[in-house]
């Protein structure tokens, strides 16, 4: 792998320990994936902030690597949400000594030089760079939709090689970089003929949108090509239908209609029930979780909408970041939401984050598949999958 001269400096150690492992990483990476070389990047979005995902080890790192010297981002960086509202944790039931290791974390982020974000829709918050830039982003989800939605470019990157390439401002060029690798590999051919119908898909909404990405997520591990989807995604819809791809497989792109002439795997009615079985085991649950990924200021100028004038009968947590929740309260979103009884949690991440075990609860209702997926996984809940309208319209009055 070429190298320059000030890269070779770095990874000898002579600007620091954090740069020298920051380089080592890319390095092992390269070698890899058979890279040449390394290449700048605009913005690089982290991962690894919870405690409840990195715990002690992941908390030392990040020590050790921020206590260098003059150690900072060389490029704009954001981060995921945390494990907790960092404001209002205790009023949260979050238990002491896991805030402060979770305030530990990211207070070492903050030496580093973080925009203020704790998102995982950092493309909602940040103005986005012009199609075709390289960035670095971890957070899978957003990965997906920087390349497939924005036109960016970024490999699904993890924790580690994100935070090396926001302390280089590099990354490696392989994989999604290269634009020969940014074909569709297999179709999906969605036929719901029947059921709806209001768009040649027949899919609408994100629960739709999230189970047809949970089932081509299961299906196809490179860039997947949707057939009979046009550029006619919501917001939402696209959100949805990211997360649940990468929940359930590895793949960094897909490329709405797609008119490459390769294998096509069908997505009808019945896979759309299959997998619908597989995320969804109650009709109803005792609280309500909506913001997997947190929720744009679109989605809550909706429930905002949906909800004006309701009361709903059971605890419903919306997660999202601060900066969004700013925005809605100015335009007196977050008001309508407080009133019916919303609780918003900011900052935080909607599964991984104590807050669901805290609550004693045997279920969940939620519109989202990763949420799904990951909520049963980690806190043993069991799930109902439904769309916000239905469940507002089944839990408010
Ligand atoms: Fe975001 Fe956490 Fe879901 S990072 S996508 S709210 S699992």
């Amino acid at each position: 792998m070429f190298l320059t001269n000030s890269e070779e400096k770095a990874l000898a150690g002579e600007k620091g320990e954090s740069l020298e492992i920051a380089y080592r990483v890319l390095i092992a990476i390269g070698k890899i994936s058979n890279a040449k070389r390394l290449i700048p990047i605009k913005w690089a979005h982290v991962s690894g902030v919870s405690y409840l995902t990195i715990g002690d080890y992941g908390m030392d790192f990040l020590k050790k690597i921020s206590s260098g010297k003059g150690t900072k981002f060389k490029v704009f960086t954001t981060v995921n949400p945390c494990g907790m509202d960092i404001e209002n944790w205790d009023s949260l039931n979050v238990p002491v000594d896991y805030a402060e290791k979770q305030l530990k974390i990211i207070s070492c982020y903050e030496k580093l030089g973080i925009a203020n974000s704790f998102t995982c829709v950092p493309f909602q918050s940040f103005k986005v760079p012009r199609k075709g830039t390289s960035v670095a982003w971890a957070e899978s989800s957003a990965a997906i939709y920087a390349n497939s939605i924005l036109g960016l470019k970024t490999n699904r990157e993890s924790a580690v090689s994100a935070l090396a390439s926001a302390l280089t401002g590099k990354t490696v060029y392989s994989d999604l970089h290269i634009p020969e690798n940014r074909k569709p590999m297999k179709n999906i051919r969605i036929d719901m003929e029947g059921k709806r119908l209001f768009r040649k898909s027949g899919l609408s909404g994100s629960v739709d949108f999230g189970i047809l990405g949970y089932f081509a997520g299961k299906h196809i591990s490179g860039v997947i090509g949707f057939q009979r989807i046009n550029q006619e995604l919501e917001i939402a819809e696209a959100k949805a239908l990211c997360a649940a791809i990468v929940t359930t497989g590895s793949s960094g792109m897909f490329v709405l209609n797609s008119k490459e002439r390769i294998e096509t795997i069908d997505f009808t009615e019945k896979e759309y029930e299959d997998t619908f079985s597989d995320l969804s085991q109650s009709g109803e649950g005792e609280a309500i979780v909506f913001g997997c990924p947190q929720m744009t200021i679109e989605e809550l100028y909706e429930l905002s909408r949906s909800l004006n004038g309701k009361h709903l009968r059971k605890r419903c947590f919306v997660f999202c970041s601060s900066k969004i929740y700013e925005i809605a309260r100015s335009r007196g979103y977050s008001a309508v939401i407080e009133a019916a009884g919303g609780t918003f949690v900011r900052d935080a991440c909607a599964d991984f984050t104590p807050l669901i075990s805290t609550l004693n609860v045997d279920s969940v209702e939620t519109d989202s598949c990763k949420g799904a997926h990951y909520m049963r996984k980690v806190h043993g809940v069991k799930i109902a999958l439904k769309d916000t309208t239905r469940i507002i319209e089944e839990n408010s009055k």
